[in-house]
């Protein structure tokens, strides 16, 4: 089992609209797939589960669309909520938080507060995450330390720039699965993705299942991770 499985959920709005629907029903699809993919990585004793649910760049969406996952994200955690506790998994959200409509940072904070003693899966919810901002921050907080004398400039390494990341503590993935058919990043987890290996898959994210988790961590465990040393065969 890898430790960390990043998952860019992509496709909901392809899925609906091959069947006709409205862009919003692929999103509700989108969310039952989540619930069940949580609930299955957690039972298969995973330990980091970080999933792409709102980009920074997706507030440029049409406002209905924007408005219709902001409500898809509270029926989420005013509904499932219960559910990923008594499975025991801690929620931590990463992202920009202040520029969030009150009553959703207070519904993400109180997901935090009371799972936060569980010791379960530990599911990071990127939520008005953008990986470049993310970077930006951290140099900012960096910065600030640095004018304050808080921290010499010789202590700046990578080890110290990714404790001001929001995924500080956090290990980096070691496979990352993106559905949906692009081949790309979308802004997300550029630092923390230096020696994931990345797996695309054409499938739609409401056609994703239990399954599709297994084959994909069947396809990780295939991988020869070499982190620019020699291959395992070859010898180290
Ligand atoms: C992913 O599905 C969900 C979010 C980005 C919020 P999309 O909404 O991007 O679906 P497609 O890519 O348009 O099919
Ligand atoms: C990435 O998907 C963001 C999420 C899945 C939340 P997008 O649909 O926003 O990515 P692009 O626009 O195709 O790159
Ligand atoms: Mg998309």
């Amino acid at each position: 089992m890898p430790h960390h499985v990043a998952i860019i959920m992509d496709g909901n709005g392809r899925w609906a609209q091959r069947r006709g629907l409205s862009r919003v029903e692929g999103h509700l699809r989108g969310v039952s797939t989540l619930r069940q993919i949580i609930v299955h990585a957690s039972e298969r004793g995973l330990s980091f589960l970080t999933l792409f649910a709102f980009s920074s760049e997706n507030w440029m969406r049409p406002k209905d669309e924007v408005h219709e996952l902001m409500d898809i994200l509270k029926l989420f955690i005013e509904r499932d909520l219960s559910l990923l506790h008594r499975n025991r998994v801690q929620i931590q959200v990463l992202g920009q938080r202040d520029a969030l409509d009150p009553s959703i940072s207070a519904l993400l904070s109180r997901a935090e507060s009371l799972t936060f003693d569980n010791e379960g899966l530990r599911l990071f919810v990127a939520f008005n995450y953008g990986s470049q901002d993310e970077i930006v921050r951290a140099t900012r907080l960096i910065a600030v330390k640095v004018a304050d004398g808080l921290l010499d400039p010789e202590e700046i390494d990578g080890p110290c720039f990714a404790e001001h990341l929001y995924t500080a503590g956090v290990p980096e993935p070691d496979l990352l699965v993106r559905t949906g058919g692009e081949r790309r990043l979308s802004n997300f987890l550029l630092w923390q993705c230096a020696y994931t290996e990345f797996i695309f898959l054409d499938m739609l994210w409401p056609d994703f299942d239990e399954q599709s988790f297994d084959n994909a961590i069947a396809e990780f465990n295939q991988r020869d991770r070499r982190f620019g040393r020699l291959g395992f065969f070859v010898g180290t």
